[in-house]
């Protein structure tokens, strides 16, 4: 029996959530920052699960990208953990029918509520939920080992959002306060920021993760477009390094 986790992350919800279910699963961990620059995956595990956070109900674009071009086996049981605040929406029907493109389905959809990196939350809820993290983790593990079966193909067709593809439509910028760090740089899973006359400039090819607003040591990146929550308060775990996060691209 091989398993193999593909782990997606900004802030680092999803990575120790990964680490704690490969811990107990005895599973290779796998960066999806890393095997999105993969020309093809040929993933031969018999148990492959997908651990990412929820981005407006739906998966974030870099493990879309994986998927499309991940092959199977045709036994292979898939299963996804997504980290959330608050509503997994229609995760689990999107990434089945992204799935059925590679000749396979999800077999189960599991959910862990964090602390929320797009919102503010209330800070006890915040609390209440690192918490309780590994007990919650615990409490996956029965219907992952039973290989429960479940069927989440959708009736109809499932509507394209902004998420599914790479695009900058919340306006991330970095503005003039930048201090030419290259942090952000250097934390991007999508390659998408460059550093010209010392100061950071973000392309399109944004996945939207936050992971550059949330690791910016001062306050030179806001989401232009989305002025109710422009400048929130920056989150990430607390046992998570922005080192941590930088080299989930290297492996
Ligand atoms: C662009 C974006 C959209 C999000 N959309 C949702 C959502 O639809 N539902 C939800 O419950 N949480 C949503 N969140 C919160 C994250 O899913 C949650 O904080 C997650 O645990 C972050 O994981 P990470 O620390 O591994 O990056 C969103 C976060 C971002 C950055
Ligand atoms: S992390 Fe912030 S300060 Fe550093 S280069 Fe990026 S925008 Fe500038
Ligand atoms: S530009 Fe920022 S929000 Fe967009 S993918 Fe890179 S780190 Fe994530």
């Amino acid at each position: 029996m091989k398993t193999t986790i593909y782990v997606f992350s900004a802030t680092g919800n999803s990575l120790t959530t990964a680490k704690m279910l490969a811990e107990k699963m005895g599973a290779d961990l796998v960066s999806v920052a890393y095997a999105r620059r993969l020309p093809e995956i040929n993933e031969d595990s018999d148990t492959i699960g997908f651990v990412f956070p929820v981005y407006y109900g739906n998966m974030p674009y870099p493990v879309r990208e994986i998927i499309t071009k991940m092959n199977f086996r045709s036994d292979a049981y898939i299963f996804t953990v997504a980290t959330y605040r608050g509503h997994a929406g229609d995760v689990a029907k999107r990434v089945d029918f992204l799935l059925k493109t590679r000749a396979q389905k999800l077999s189960l959809s599991l959910g862990l509520p964090m602390p929320g990196n797009s919102f503010i939350n209330k800070p006890e809820a915040d609390k209440a939920y690192l918490a309780a993290q590994r007990e919650n983790i615990e409490k996956l593990l029965p219907s992952l080992q039973a290989r429960e079966d479940h069927d989440y193909s959708s009736d109809g067709i499932i509507k394209e959002t902004p998420i599914d593809t790479a695009n900058n439509f919340r306006g991330m910028l970095a503005e003039d306060t930048c201090i030419g760090c290259g942090r952000c740089v250097r934390v991007c899973p999508m390659n998408n920021i460059i550093l010209e006359n010392g100061k950071a400039h973000i392309g399109n090819n944004c996945a939207t993760c936050l992971a550059c607003f949330h690791w910016c040591p001062v306050e030179a990146i806001y989401m232009s477009k989305q002025e109710n929550i422009a400048r929130r308060s920056k989150y990430h775990h607390p046992d998570v390094t922005f080192e941590d996060i930088v080299k989930m691209k290297d492996r």
